[in-house]
């Protein structure tokens, strides 16, 4: 017996060494990804560089972790499986009225008479838009946007293309059009990526009909001259709390049979959007009101501006770069004029010789968006002011360093 008991406990301890030498070598190859990782990330130049490409809002993060009790949501493992909420529909009602006290704090949309609808990100309610605009037309509808405009239109555009819509490019080529009856939708990005403009449509007339993206019309970015009342509007949470990730998005639509043919689209293409995003679209709408209501603004007007102007600032003093001019404007929300706070600077390089500006930005190691994406020239760059704070200084950094450089080479010549 006691020569058995010893075979098991040599047998035990085999067993032992074994999980440990097991557990030893996966901790040593995740250490080695770690490392990789580091060495990878401190490579600064190839990292930062790519960063100024995208819009991704992480300039709210810090909002959001001095609020992050009344903003936290827990999802039990049983909890809101079903498709459908108690009352079978895929929208929760409690959202949707929440989304409607918020646009009536921030004074920027009339939804009474409208119908809400939800999209995974407002990406997927402009395609939802223009299949519901084209659909039941005689004659395939020309897609359109004003120049400089978000490239993501004509991309989903020509990824669904279908017998019943196609991009067609730049607005103008619909306004020299002496064919009044050609039938258009027209993309009316107001504030606009990438300039920050307040836009109307272009293409007026019954064969035109206007898409209205709102996803900048908050205090955050712009001055709210009145409340948006369009017939197509659509928001998204991605800018409004910088939730980018939760993909959700929302539009209100007055006309009965274009909102069914939007619904449709949402339906058979999802089957209703995740009821998880809407639970989290609904815990950040509720924390944005509680208090005095006005937070959410007042703090993201604040750094929006306050970035507006060390940026320009530094610009101010370069002969080589030039920012988009945006003037002061009466703003409903604060109820004063206010000055700019764009979510993105367009940048252009004013020498002659600089027609591609970001092989000029390069050599500071940014790299922005490229004007030929938002379909003119390359002389112009989009740069993303909407980073967090260590991305945001970082580029303050080395535009400086640029600019400075301009003007030490002007003394020398
Ligand atoms: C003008 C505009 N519309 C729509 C979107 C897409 O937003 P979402 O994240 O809701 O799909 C963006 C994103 O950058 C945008 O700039």
């Amino acid at each position: 017996m006691p020569a058995m008991k010893a075979e098991i406990d040599q047998a035990d301890a085999s067993a032992q060494r074994r999980q440990t030498a097991i557990a030893r070598d996966a901790m040593y190859r995740a250490s080695t990804e770690i490392r990789k990782m580091q060495i990878d990330f401190s490579r600064e130049d190839v990292f930062c560089k790519v960063q100024q490409r995208c819009g991704d809002p992480l300039f709210l993060e810090p909002f959001w972790m001095q609020h992050a009790s009344t903003s936290a949501v827990v999802v039990t493992g049983w909890h809101r499986m079903s498709y459908t909420f108690n009352d079978h529909s895929f929208v929760s009602h409690e959202l949707e009225s929440h989304i409607r006290r918020v646009h009536s704090v921030a004074k920027n949309a009339i939804t009474k008479g409208k119908k809400i609808l939800f999209g995974g990100g407002s990406t997927q309610l402009l395609g939802a838009a223009v299949y519901a605009l084209s659909m039941n037309l005689s004659s395939p509808a020309s897609v359109v946007a004003a120049a400089p405009a978000y490239p993501l239109y004509q991309t989903q555009t020509n990824f669904f293309r279908n017998t019943h819509f196609e991009f067609k490019g730049d607005v103008t080529t619909l306004k020299n059009d002496s064919n009044t009856e050609t039938n258009a939708i027209e993309f009316v990005t107001s504030p606009n990526n990438p300039d920050g403009s307040l836009r109307e449509a272009v293409l007026q007339g019954v064969s035109a009909k206007a898409i209205y993206d709102h996803a900048y019309y908050w205090p955050h970015f712009t001055a709210i001259p009145a409340p948006a009342n369009e017939d197509i509007m659509i928001f998204t949470i991605s800018k409004l709390t910088g939730h980018a990730g939760s993909r959700f998005g929302w539009a209100f639509v007055k006309d009965e049979n274009v909102y069914e043919n939007m619904k449709t689209y949402i339906s058979v293409a999802e089957m209703g959007l995740s009821r998880e995003a809407q639970l989290r679209a609904l815990k950040l709408m509720k924390a944005i009101l509680t208090g005095n209501e006005t937070d959410i603004f007042d703090y993201a007007y604040n750094k929006m501006s306050d970035r507006w102007q060390k940026l320009s600032q530094i610009i101010s003093s370069s002969k080589r770069f030039s920012l988009q001019k945006i003037s002061p404007l009466f703003c409903n929300f604060f109820e004063k004029v206010r000055g700019p706070s764009p979510a993105y600077a367009w940048l252009k390089c004013e020498r002659e010789e600089d027609s591609n500006c970001n092989l000029v930005l390069g050599e500071a190691k940014i790299i922005g968006r490229a004007g030929n994406l938002f379909n003119v020239e390359d002389r112009y760059v989009r740069l993303s002011l909407l980073k967090s704070d260590d991305d945001f200084n970082l580029l303050l950094q080395r535009l400086g360093k640029l600019v400075e450089s301009e003007k030490e080479t002007a003394k020398i010549m």
